[in-house]
């Protein structure tokens, strides 16, 4: 493997959904088998690491973000022999392999959360979850009104041991989802043994789950009206004694020769608050979500990344750039919707507007070539390389999201973007497994357009544009980490240079424009017009004297 210990300042990284990545024993489960027989795909387009989403033992009521054993692999995915001959082998590749951490919560399931229903109140095992007596008559009002992510209260009342009405634990995502108490020292020294299990097994680094949950207020106030992004104190999202955890990992991660990384997940809206999880101390690197949220737009655009920019200066962390992961409608859907339509990430905020899928795969296109080339790490979701659209009608019976089940059947939540990869052939599974077994979300027919397969023997595909990209980056020194300077574009486009004489030109709605005299086209998201000029929605790299 590359021995550069400062790897994630510009890596790119593959995100891998388990579940839905390449099913190798025919179940219609993704797994790691199917995941093995993968990897030469991923090192073909070129990337630095994959993070691999949970692959825990877990009932799947939130696909595996509810783990009943943080050390041990499902067997739905497979064996820890499985997922340590899959670390060996990706190395041999060149790649890296992150895990997904789950610390705000477990599984329901979990031997923990067992142990505390059967232990009754005051007791220690009690003590590693938030349970609290009611309020009101007879405890029969939750300890406060705070609310659960999917939907519905935060709060579940339990049946204590002796068959009476009794506390009530807290969960912010599921009732399946217990929320830990981490001001509980066994809470923390059992994360820290289940970060040295996967390191001392060769793992890289994790991405670590809500990473600004966790710590909740002394007291448990009620919320209020507040929400979630509103700037200022919330008694659950962002408490300042999170970070006393993240210096404890960091301190764990860096005992290893190389250090072993993270990357947060932290939807933290204010930029001087989400810098604080980078500080030289704490995490590596986190998703930036500003960047996923903004509009199609070049002032949209350029502002978030200048803003992206000034944050991670403070602390002197890369910043990373996302366009899709497993929790957001896909981005090719996002951006063939109107780019004044005001849409949100989800499925469901868009659902009803009209969608150019043409001009949703020009962009998406586009938005590749921007995201490579700007500094710092990026990340490429499962089916971004094939400009996979979000499957938006999927049947309400396959709806596996608890969004849909908690929001009383009126949001369809996450799952058009967790569909099974298709890989080959012209009707589903397209090669998902090895067998005619139909995938566990069902593929529509018009994925035979995107399979891997037909997009490999086109020069002109996504797949094809994403392997030329990853491969001038890996060439060029000047990208990935480093720095940046604006150019004078027309409005309407965006322009910077790197270092070494690249520069990248997107034309996002301004009239087509000429390149700049003696520039050398090292790629373009799509073709220039008749006359050498750049239309809109296209990216150019340029290398120029
Ligand atoms: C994160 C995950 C999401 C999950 C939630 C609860 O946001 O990305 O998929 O549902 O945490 O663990």
């Amino acid at each position: 493997m590359s021995d550069t210990a400062a790897w994630w300042r510009s890596a790119v990284i593959y995100q891998v959904y388990i579940r839905s990545f390449a099913d190798g024993d025919g179940d219609g489960i993704g797994d790691v088998a199917g995941l093995r027989q993968r990897l030469d795909h991923l090192a073909d387009l070129g990337v630095d690491a994959i993070w691999i989403n949970p692959w825990y033992p877990s009932p799947l009521a939130d696909a595996g973000y509810d783990v009943s054993d943080y050390r041990d692999i499902d067997p739905r995915f497979g064996t820890l022999a499985d997922a340590e001959a899959l670390v060996r082998e990706a190395h041999d590749r060149d790649l890296r392999i992150i895990l997904d951490i789950v610390p705000n919560h477990t599984s329901s399931e979990h031997a923990w959360f067992r142990e505390a229903l059967r232990a009754g109140p005051g007791s220690p095992e009690r003590d590693r979850y938030i349970f609290r007596p009611g309020r009101g008559p007879g405890g029969n009002r939750p300890p406060n009104d705070w609310r659960a992510m999917f939907g519905g209260g935060a709060w579940t009342r339990v049946t204590e041991p002796d068959g009476t009405p009794g506390e009530w634990y807290l969960h912010l995502f599921d009732v399946e989802q217990p929320d830990l108490n981490w001001e509980n020292p066994e809470v923390r020294a059992d994360f820290e043994k289940t970060l040295r299990f996967w390191f001392d097994r060769g793992v890289d680094g994790f991405r670590i789950d809500v990473a600004n949950s966790l710590i909740k207020e002394q007291g448990l106030p009620d919320v209020g009206d507040r929400q979630h992004h509103d700037p200022g104190p919330h008694p659950h999202w962002d408490r300042d004694e999170v970070h006393d955890v993240y210096r404890e990992w960091r301190a764990v991660a860096d005992t290893y020769d190389p250090p072993k990384v993270f990357v947060a997940e932290a939807w933290v809206p204010e930029a001087d608050r989400f810098a604080r999880y980078l500080r030289p101390d704490e995490l590596h690197t986190a998703f930036n979500f500003d960047f996923l949220k903004a509009a199609w737009r070049a002032p949209a655009l350029r502002e978030s990344v200048e803003r992206t920019l000034r944050e991670h200066a403070v602390v002197g962390a890369p910043p990373t750039w996302v366009l899709s992961n497993h929790d957001v409608a896909r981005h090719t859907s996002r951006l063939a919707r109107d780019p004044a339509a005001g849409i949100g990430t989800s499925l469901d905020s868009m659902i009803d507007l009209p969608a150019d899928l043409d001009a949703g795969l020009r962009r998406a296109r586009a938005a590749a070539l921007l995201i490579f080339a700007l500094p710092g790490g990026a990340y490429v979701y499962q089916g971004d390389e094939l400009g996979l659209p979000e499957v938006e009608d999927l049947p309400e019976a396959s709806l596996d999201d608890p969004t849909w089940r908690r929001s009383g059947h009126t949001q369809r939540g996450r799952d058009g973007c967790r569909v099974p990869i298709p890989w080959s052939g012209d009707g589903p599974p397209f090669g998902f497994g090895p067998g005619d077994d139909q995938p566990w979300l069902p593929q529509p027919e018009w994925f035979s357009r995107f399979t891997v397969e037909r997009a490999d023997k086109d020069p002109e595909s996504m797949l094809a544009l994403y392997r030329r990209a990853l491969r001038i980056r890996r060439e060029t020194a000047a990208l990935g980490d480093g720095p940046l300077t604006w150019l004078d574009v027309p409005p309407g486009a965006l322009g910077f240079a790197r270092d070494h004489g690249f520069a990248l030109l997107l034309n996002v709605d301004a009239e087509p424009f000429a390149l700049p005299e003696g520039a050398e086209v090292l790629l373009a998201s799509g073709p220039l017009t008749d006359d050498g000029l750049l239309p809109q929605d296209t990216t150019v790299w340029l290398h120029v004297a």
